[in-house]
């Protein structure tokens, strides 16, 4: 069994294609930007977090009081839960999701979480996505995925989703949102989203998802054949 680390932008689909790849060769699968959004509930219901900023020294001292895990659902999917509550459905909001990323952008929280995210997958038979995890979390990893799409693309897929949902939103507003998320992702100084030297590009602007579930499949098998082909030199 290989680790797998799949990062990207947000709304990249790489979730999605992570979680269809798991379920496909029986692998765990890890929401990695699951757990920063569970941190971001907590600091939000002690009143440390908003968009503007953290306050990071409670949410620093508070940390050894914060479990994260998963809980598999009878319908394959897996709902997040922070110290034994599901908060599956909280921590998808707008409100966490306008406070995240200045949480992710802490050292701390950013050490704290790449130990757990270690912990889990200690041995191996996971595919875990995010940001820094073929960089940071699994520099070693056996098959690394840098997942990419235009910001139009992205935020047309997120503006699809929600509109799809009913929610009444603005597509120029979801656009400036995916650029202002992508700047914060890329240029803060701990872990910033970067393409690992050892990656794959997977540019998906133009595919469909069952074109890139078929990408996923075959690049998985390669790194397989390749990972066998080492453990018999
Ligand atoms: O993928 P997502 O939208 O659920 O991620 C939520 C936030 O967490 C986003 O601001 C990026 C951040 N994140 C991170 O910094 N590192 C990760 N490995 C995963 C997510």
């Amino acid at each position: 069994m290989i680790t797998i680390a799949i990062d990207g932008f947000s709304s990249s689909g790489k979730s999605t294609m992570a979680r269809h790849l798991a379920a496909t060769i029986g692998y765990r699968y890890i929401d990695s930007g699951a757990m920063y959004r569970a941190v971001t509930l907590y600091a939000l219901r002690n009143g440390w977090a908003s968009p503007a900023g953290v306050d990071t020294a409670s949410l620093t001292a508070a940390l050894p009081d914060i479990d994260i895990d998963f809980l598999p659902q009878p319908d394959g999917t897996q709902h997040t839960l922070l110290n034994g509550e599901d908060v599956e459905a909280l921590i998808r909001g707008i409100e966490v999701s306008e406070a995240v990323s200045p949480v992710a952008a802490v050292p701390e929280v950013r050490h704290a979480l790449v130990a757990m995210q270690q912990r889990l997958g200690a041995g191996g038979g996971i595919v875990m996505d995010g940001r820094d995890i073929g960089t940071t979390v699994f520099p070693n990893a056996e098959l690394k995925v840098y997942v990419d799409a235009s910001a139009e693309t992205r935020a047309r897929r997120r503006y699809d989703e929600m509109t799809a949902k009913g929610i009444d939103v603005d597509y120029d507003e979801i656009l400036a949102n995916v650029r202002n998320r992508d700047h914060i992702d890329t240029t803060r100084s701990e872990s910033p989203l970067r393409k690992a030297d050892d990656a794959v590009l997977l540019d998906n602007s133009d595919m469909t998802p069952e074109q890139q579930n078929a990408r996923l499949l075959e690049l998985y098998n390669q790194a397989i054949q390749q990972s066998r082909a080492k453990n018999r030199d």
